[in-house]
């Protein structure tokens, strides 16, 4: 069976030995391996949670710090410092509990219901992204960071434009342990200028 195909492949192996609920821990472990974003005590937003994997480790990143784990499927407790919210992130009133200026992060690993269409689901994922920084400019701190999953697709330069204007420095970074066909990659920016 070719390597893309595998569902059970390493990843998914590791995650099942350390208790993670999914194998895209490994993707927010690489990044942070690279860029160091998420500190202890840090407040960070983590949108498109479920089932839990990235709130896990953030979880022991932050130590004393705060998680707000956001999704619209319901999430299963995960530790004390990691608060859960079954909503939809682009409706402003549903996650107001979050507070206006409050987090230090917004990490986003949202996936839209794929179609198989390559590029209406890179249209979705966009529509997602451009949530996601909605989301930065109520919410996240002067000079804060976001780490965001974007399906490559017609309006991926048009989501990368706009980060650029709102954060001093903006990577793209596609993890390893990214399915090998994948078109997803991550937004990493930096610096938010508020
Ligand atoms: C790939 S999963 C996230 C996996 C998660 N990072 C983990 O490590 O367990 C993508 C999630 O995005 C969520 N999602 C998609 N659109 C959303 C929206 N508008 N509001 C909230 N969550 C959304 C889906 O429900 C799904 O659970």
């Amino acid at each position: 069976m070719p390597k893309q195909y595998r569902t059970q492949d390493k990843y998914f192996k590791r995650a099942k030995e350390r208790g993670l609920r999914a194998r895209s821990a490994f993707k927010l472990e690489e990044i942070q391996k690279k860029f160091r974003l998420v500190r202890d005590r840090d407040m960070v937003a983590d949108l498109g949670a479920a089932p839990g994997s990235w709130s896990q480790v953030l979880s022991k990143w932050v130590g004393p710090g705060k998680i707000f784990a956001l999704d619209l499927q319901a999430i299963e407790e995960i530790a004390p410092n990691v608060l859960i919210y079954q909503v939809d992130i682009t409706d402003e009133a549903a996650v107001a509990a979050v507070g206006a200026g409050q987090v230090d992060g917004v990490v986003a690993d949202l996936a839209p219901k794929t179609t198989g269409q390559h590029d209406v689901d890179a249209y979705h994922s966009a529509e997602l992204n451009h949530a996601v920084l909605n989301f930065c400019e109520k919410h996240l701190k002067k000079r804060g960071y976001v780490i965001t999953k974007i399906f490559q697709g017609e309006d991926f330069q048009q989501v990368v434009k706009r980060a650029k204007k709102k954060f001093k420095r903006v990577k793209c970074f596609k993890p390893e342990s990214c399915r090998d066909r994948s078109r997803e990659t991550y937004i990493v920016g930096q610096g938010f200028l508020g």
